[in-house]
């Protein structure tokens, strides 16, 4: 009983530490993202507390914990740079990146659309389509932050073209420069395959976030010849091994319980239902997280 009330006190005080470690981590990226001066000491001070934000998150064994933290209630831009941040950081660190590489990409991710202070905000949360004109002003959100960030002189080269090329696609139907698997560098694939995944589970003024399995599965899809398929497969192996205990929802209304991740077709577990094992792969889930 003592010991069930402690960890329950222990996990609430974790919890406290996580909000206040995001609270601060947006203040210092507003700063960043709305004042024009040279902004080498608060980059400092943002890279302290999102590495330690990135720490706390990275330490979250299940999905469910981590989707929970990635919906924080905010401003979805500054949520957005946060979540693509921490999923970035992530992901580099699966993929076996030195540690100085992987807080590269975590400063990288945090900024990687700071562009968007540039852009008409009426325009970012238009609900419905919007025209060719407007979609043509919101790309160039790549453009201003890349020269945003260049002109500062506070970031590596490296960071800066995480903001120019995160939108770009291998089979070259990306922008701003429609640029080729070959010609895109490592650090914004990663960046792009964590932009994707962060924009499709949000929920946005204009429509509800999709479901994580849903996302993952079109992710897959999409990566031939989009998004890096190497690193869409580790991505999707880990993401998936992280909600091993987890409920899940099959498409036939049935609550099962994830117990095994194939290695090899990791979207489609062993689950178990009432004590029954269930491997058909027919039965596909949404949902996992908002059931626990
Ligand atoms: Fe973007």
């Amino acid at each position: 009983m003592i010991v069930a009330s402690l960890s329950q006190s222990l996990r609430a005080y974790q919890g406290e530490k996580k909000e206040a470690l995001m609270l601060q981590t947006m203040t210092e990226l507003k700063q960043i993202f709305h004042n024009d001066q040279n902004h080498r000491s608060e980059i400092r001070r943002v890279e302290t507390y999102i590495l330690s934000l990135v720490k706390e998150m990275s330490e979250e064994k299940h999905l469910a914990g981590l989707m929970h933290d990635l919906q924080v209630k905010d401003d979805y831009t500054y949520r957005h740079n946060i979540g693509v941040s921490i999923i970035s950081s992530m992901l580099a660190k699966w993929l076996n990146l030195t540690d100085e590489e992987i807080n590269q990409v975590t400063l990288g991710g945090l900024v990687h659309d700071i562009g968007k202070a540039r852009i008409d905000k009426n325009l970012l949360t238009k609900p419905g389509a919007l025209s060719n004109e407007e979609y043509s002003a919101i790309k160039l959100h790549t453009i201003l932050g890349y020269e945003f960030l260049k002109e500062d002189g506070s970031f590596s080269k490296e960071v800066c073209l995480m903001a120019l090329e995160h939108h770009e696609r291998g089979d070259g139907t990306g922008y701003p420069h429609q640029k080729k698997a070959s010609q895109i560098s490592y650090y914004s694939k990663i960046i792009a395959i964590a932009d994707v995944f962060h924009a499709m589970t949000s929920d946005r003024v204009y429509r509800k976030g999709l479901s994580f399995y849903d996302v993952l599965r079109e992710m897959k899809n999409d990566s031939f010849g989009r998004l890096d398929p190497l690193m869409i497969q580790v991505f999707i192996r880990k993401l998936m091994n992280m909600s091993i205990g987890n409920r899940a929802e099959l498409n036939n209304g049935l609550i099962v319980e994830i117990l095994f991740i194939p290695q090899e077709d990791p979207i489609n577990p062993l689950v178990r239902s009432h004590k029954e094992f269930i491997a058909k792969k027919s039965a596909l889930y949404r949902e996992a997280y908002s059931l626990n």
